[in-house]
């Protein structure tokens, strides 16, 4: 494989799924590194006789999913997952994650809840030692429709920073309508000193479906490197 940044999410994926599945139910995750963990899932039910049941975070993972002709569950048949296996925007030392890139964080952060472990994939574009400093966008905040603007002001007016409301498309011609049919607004933050006071108070705001802060949630993470290494922190 020649680029890069592919490269390391595929090997990030692999390594991930190699030393963390085992038999069971499965979470599934969203994006593009989500992608190569689908993959290696179908390879090694096809070469070892795996047997798993996969759980989608989203739309595209269900395609993901029936496309590799794996195994599909739902939370609804089996709410304790062995192991969800997930992307990430940003995360630093502590493994403090920003997701929601794609606008499927409430889902992933379901997942994610319901998993003995959450293990995160990604290239080495996603590591840093604080939030911020790779990822550029804010932090994805999904809201009800009808509160865009309310939540939008109350953010400001508890936590400072700037948010936009999430467009899509080049033409940016409507808002951007998440699988549960909601918005995002991506809230640019400053000066956080503590994230998981910032998570709960986002979430206290009537109107916030979800955001897209992950905190002391992810058990490990699998970093894909330029040099074909990979990097893991816990
Ligand atoms: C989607 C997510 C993704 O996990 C995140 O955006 C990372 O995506 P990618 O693997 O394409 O870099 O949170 O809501």
């Amino acid at each position: 494989m020649e680029n890069p940044v592919e490269n390391a999410k595929r090997l990030a994926a692999f390594k991930a799924v190699d030393n963390h599945v085992v038999n069971g139910v499965i979470g599934i995750g969203s994006g593009s590194t989500v992608v190569y963990a689908v993959e290696r899932l179908a390879q090694r039910v096809k070469e070892e006789g795996l047997e798993v049941i996969c759980v989608p975070s989203s739309f595209q993972a269900k395609q993901l999913i029936i496309q590799h002709g794996l195994r599909l569950g739902d939370l609804e048949m089996h709410p304790e997952l062995k192991v969800t296996i997930d992307g990430a925007d940003e995360s630093d030392k502590q493994l403090t994650l920003i997701k929601g890139g794609g606008g499927c964080l409430t889902q992933e952060k379901i997942l994610a809840s319901c998993a003995e472990e959450f293990i995160v994939i990604a290239d080495y574009r996603k590591a840093s030692d604080n939030l911020g400093q790779q990822w550029s966008k804010g932090i994805p905040v999904e809201v009800i429709p009808s509160a865009y603007r309310s939540v939008y002001q109350r953010i400001e007016k508890a936590l400072g920073g700037k948010s936009e409301l999430r467009m899509s498309g080049a033409s940016k011609a409507g808002p951007v309508v998440t699988d549960n049919g909601n918005f995002i607004l991506d809230w640019n933050f400053e000066g956080v000193k503590n994230w998981r006071e910032v998570e709960i108070s986002l979430n206290m705001i009537p109107g916030v479906v979800e955001n897209g802060l992950f905190v002391g949630m992810a058990r490990k993470a699998y970093f894909g490197m330029s040099d074909g290494s990979v990097m893991e922190r816990e």
